[in-house]
């Protein structure tokens, strides 16, 4: 081998030292989200979820967590803000305005509860965390039965599937908290 054979052989060994421990740490990052989401319920949702923020790839399991929280939090903010704008349409429909109030506020328990959630992960209080996730996905439920009293008014067709998607998430986030150490 001559001169510029062994020069060009020592570059490339100092570029993969360089550049080796990041290849593995990023490649080492994406396992953790796919073995994180393999262990919860819905696998494409919380992989689809997690993608979608730029911290994930830097985030420990109860990172993770806490960024599939705020997801569901974003969600369930949003649906209580979809029902407040169908209370415009509803103005002389007293029960249909009843319930939608009652729904607005479910679904702002609901946020509340992942907020609650959110700081009990800061603190590592694994158990309490689980238990406002659970009070999340639960809240909806009170909506849906006010309809399902007053069954001459239709279920806000847009609200079903939003409701499926936040219980899903609560979902995923409870598989993530299980993998937390207690
Ligand atoms: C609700 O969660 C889904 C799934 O991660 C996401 O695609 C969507 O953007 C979220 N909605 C809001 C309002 O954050
Ligand atoms: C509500 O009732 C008022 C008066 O009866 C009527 O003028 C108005 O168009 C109605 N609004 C809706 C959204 O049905
Ligand atoms: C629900 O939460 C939104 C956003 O935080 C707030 O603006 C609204 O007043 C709340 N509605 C009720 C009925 O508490």
């Amino acid at each position: 081998m001559g001169s510029t054979g062994l020069l060009f052989l020592f570059l490339l060994m100092s570029l993969l030292q360089l550049f080796h421990p990041q290849l593995v740490l990023v490649s080492g990052d994406y396992d953790l989200i796919q073995k994180t989401c393999r262990s919860t319920k819905y696998y494409d949702l919380c992989i689809s979820s997690l993608k979608s923020d730029p911290n994930s790839p830097n985030a420990d399991t109860k990172g993770l967590a806490m960024i599939m929280v705020g997801i569901g939090e974003a969600n369930a903010t949003a649906i209580s803000s979809y029902l407040s704008s169908q209370l415009v349409g509803s103005a002389n429909d007293s029960s249909m305005k009843k319930i939608l109030k009652e729904c607005v506020n479910r679904y702002n328990y609901s946020s509340d509860a992942l907020q609650a959630s959110l700081q009990a992960l800061t603190m590592e209080a694994y158990d309490y965390a689980y238990v406002h996730v659970i009070a999340a996905a639960d809240y909806p439920n009170a909506c849906r039965n006010s309809f399902k009293r007053c069954p001459r008014l239709p279920y806000p067709p847009e609200l079903g599937p939003r409701e499926d998607v936040l219980k899903h998430l609560c979902d995923v986030v409870l598989g993530i908290i299980d993998l937390l150490d207690w």
